[in-house]
């Protein structure tokens, strides 16, 4: 208590008056009692009071009175005890009687039935007869109380032992209080412990609770009750505890998991005394921050960049709490990225690398033509080795990447440089007066195509009149070299093809036009010239009767398509065959 050393001080300085006063044996006028006294409504007080005059007055008897309120008899002050007589004003009639012997210097003073309008100051005259009469100016003031006063300490924090303390005035002899304490049963570790102080004279009951404060102590009311045996008093004092706790954490959202573009509120509430500040944190990066019991973060459309960890704190002076949960965001795979060199050489190794975020994690696919090469399952990267590239490698690739939230498709172009190629269908054709030569090569880059006739000594190539370039498709070009007129019998083509990646030459087939001339005209013409066919062997059959067969199938052999004429089963056949074929004809 910050009041009790000056009283302290106090008390010693009017110990020492006191010592002093009684070893000087009455050197001067002068008394001593408490400045301060105090005593319940209803009970009484004993006022310790001493005096001393200069001893050389040697009176015979020694008489006193005591005033209330005033020292000077000329102001009235209603007289509250007179030792010559026992007139008093009506206010202490029957109250007050002095406990002290006059002649031993001991003026001390009940007062009984204290009620209110007793209060105020108390001052000690002494009559020694005649005109030595004095008023000491030391005087006590009263004070009467109808409660106990409990002193609670100025911060009371959880988990640290507090003493509670209730002053009970205990100034009156014959009524002594008893003090009680309520609703501390609960309270942790709680001890009552009563002790008996003595401040200047003023005599108080001091009864201290000790505990160890929790948060649930927070709010709960204590009374000190005072109580006098066989009486029906009783006064009393209540607090409300206030006790100081660091924050918990009280609710908190778990953990959750969100698809991209949705909303979600995150919320956390903390008990603390006093208010805490709470924090929303993600990281380091604090999100949301304000002094309350609960604070919610709302996430708007969210993105990957929300999914993480998130952190509520609790704070206040007497501690902080934390507490974390997880979002996952769930999203569509991202356009799939595709790393690898659009451009390779043939018999180079080429990696193709294709890689995506998602989450969960995707299936990736690539895929050339509709046709699957690699996949990777729940990887978010892929990537398919290829050793050494050929032409055939050259194209579009797709890449896929695919989970419950999308599917999303990348194309990446492969280009293959290679040698020539050329191909089956380049051959020379013999018409009428004509030669014509087909090569067709595929290469990449585009192939310098050059015919060359050896038996000529000439080199043709597209600058010359005689080459036409046709059609391309693709990396295939096709290149016709017309030969027109007299051909020489031991003529043979060489197709020559040359890029930067070599260089390839073929001898050139010659077929006869005839024998191109069926796929030439397609199998409608086909049928038509079959019938046409059948219409002459008919005719020629049935003007040549008696000529013998074998003459006509030699004839037809040489002149027929392979296909309908080869093999043994065609004689048996035929007959029955031409029959019904040339009846219908002949109709
Ligand atoms: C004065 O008298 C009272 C009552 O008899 C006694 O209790 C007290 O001790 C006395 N004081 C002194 C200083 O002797
Ligand atoms: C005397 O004690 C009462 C409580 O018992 C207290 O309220 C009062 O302040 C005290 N007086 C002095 C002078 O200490
Ligand atoms: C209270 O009253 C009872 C009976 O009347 C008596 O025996 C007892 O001594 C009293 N107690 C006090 C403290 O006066
Ligand atoms: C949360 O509390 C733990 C200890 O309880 C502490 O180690 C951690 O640093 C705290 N985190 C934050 C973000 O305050
Ligand atoms: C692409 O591949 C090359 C070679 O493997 C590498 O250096 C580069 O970092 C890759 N780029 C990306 C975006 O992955
Ligand atoms: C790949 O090539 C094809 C045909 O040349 C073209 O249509 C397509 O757009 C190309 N794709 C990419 C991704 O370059
Ligand atoms: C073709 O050239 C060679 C030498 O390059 C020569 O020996 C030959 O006689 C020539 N032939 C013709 C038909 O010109
Ligand atoms: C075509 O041949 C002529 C002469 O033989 C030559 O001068 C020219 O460079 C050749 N052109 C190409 C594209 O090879």
């Amino acid at each position: 208590m910050p009041r009790s050393e000056p009283t302290m001080t106090l008390t010693t300085v009017l110990s020492l008056l006191w010592v002093l006063l009684e070893g000087v044996a009455g050197g001067h006028w002068g008394a001593w009692m408490p400045l301060h006294i105090s005593a319940f409504e209803g009970t009484c007080v004993a006022m310790p009071c001493r005096f001393d005059f200069p001893e050389e007055l040697r009176p015979a008897t020694v008489h006193g009175l005591w005033y209330y309120n005033s020292p000077y008899p000329k102001n009235y002050p209603p007289v509250v005890f007179k030792s010559r007589t026992s007139i008093v004003h009506e206010s202490f009639q029957g109250r007050t009687r002095l406990l002290g012997d006059l002649q031993a210097h001991n003026c001390s003073l009940l007062i009984t039935r204290l009620s209110p309008e007793l209060v105020g100051k108390y001052y000690f005259r002494a009559d020694l007869g005649g005109y030595n009469q004095y008023t000491y100016s030391d005087h006590s003031n009263l004070e009467v109380v109808n409660k106990p006063t409990i002193m609670v300490p100025p911060v009371v924090v959880e988990g640290a032992e507090v003493e509670l303390r209730c002053l009970v005035p205990d100034n009156c002899p014959e009524m002594r209080p008893v003090v009680t304490w309520q609703g501390h049963e609960e309270l942790a570790e709680q001890a009552v412990q009563v002790r008996l102080e003595e401040t200047d004279g003023n005599w108080t009951q001091v009864s201290g609770v000790r505990f160890l404060p929790s948060r649930r102590d927070h709010g709960r009311t204590l009374a000190c009750r005072v109580a006098y045996t066989n009486t029906t008093f009783e006064f009393e004092d209540r607090t409300t505890l206030d006790v100081k706790y660091e924050p918990h954490i009280v609710e908190m959202t778990d953990s959750l998991e969100a698809t991209e573009g949705t909303s979600v509120v995150l919320a956390c509430a903390a008990d603390a005394n006093p208010v805490a500040l709470l924090t929303w944190a993600q990281g380091a990066a604090v999100l949301a921050e304000e002094p309350g019991t609960r604070l919610e973060l709302q996430l708007y459309n969210v993105t990957p960049t929300h999914d993480g960890i998130y952190t509520c704190v609790a704070e206040n002076v007497h501690g902080r709490a934390n507490r974390s949960l997880g979002l996952t965001v769930f999203y569509a795979p991202r356009l799939p990225v595709i790393n690898a060199s659009g451009v390779a050489v043939e018999g180079e190794p080429v990696t193709i690398t294709c890689s995506t975020e998602s989450n969960p994690e995707p299936i990736l696919s690539l895929l050339k033509e509709r046709r699957v090469l690699a996949t990777a399952v729940y990887e978010q990267q892929l990537a398919l080795d290829l050793p050494g590239v050929t032409h055939e490698d050259d194209g579009e690739y797709w890449c896929v990447a695919e989970n419950q939230y999308g599917q999303q498709a990348t194309a990446f172009n492969l280009t293959v440089e290679f040698a020539p190629l050329i191909l089956p269908e380049s051959r020379c054709t013999t018409g009428r007066d004509t030669v014509q030569c087909i090569c067709a090569v595929k290469a990449n880059p585009e192939a310098a195509v050059t015919f060359e006739l050896p038996t000529r000594n000439v080199s043709l190539n597209e600058s010359a009149r005689e080459v036409a370039q046709t059609e391309r498709a693709g990396y295939a070009i096709t290149t016709i070299l017309t030969l027109r007129g007299e051909l020489d019998s031991q003529l043979y083509v060489l197709c020559a093809a040359r890029n930067a990646h070599g260089a390839r030459h073929r001898q050139l087939h010659f077929h006869h036009a005839n024998s191109l001339m069926w796929a030439k005209v397609g199998p409608v013409g086909a049928v038509v010239a079959f019938a046409i066919l059948i219409a002459i062997v008919c005719y020629i059959s049935q003007t040549r009767k008696k000529k013998s067969v074998n003459e006509s199938s030699s004839f037809v052999q040489t002149e027929n398509p392979p296909v309908v004429y080869s093999g043994d089963l065609q004689p048996s056949l035929h007959k029955s065959e031409s029959k019904e074929i040339c009846s219908l004809e002949s109709h």
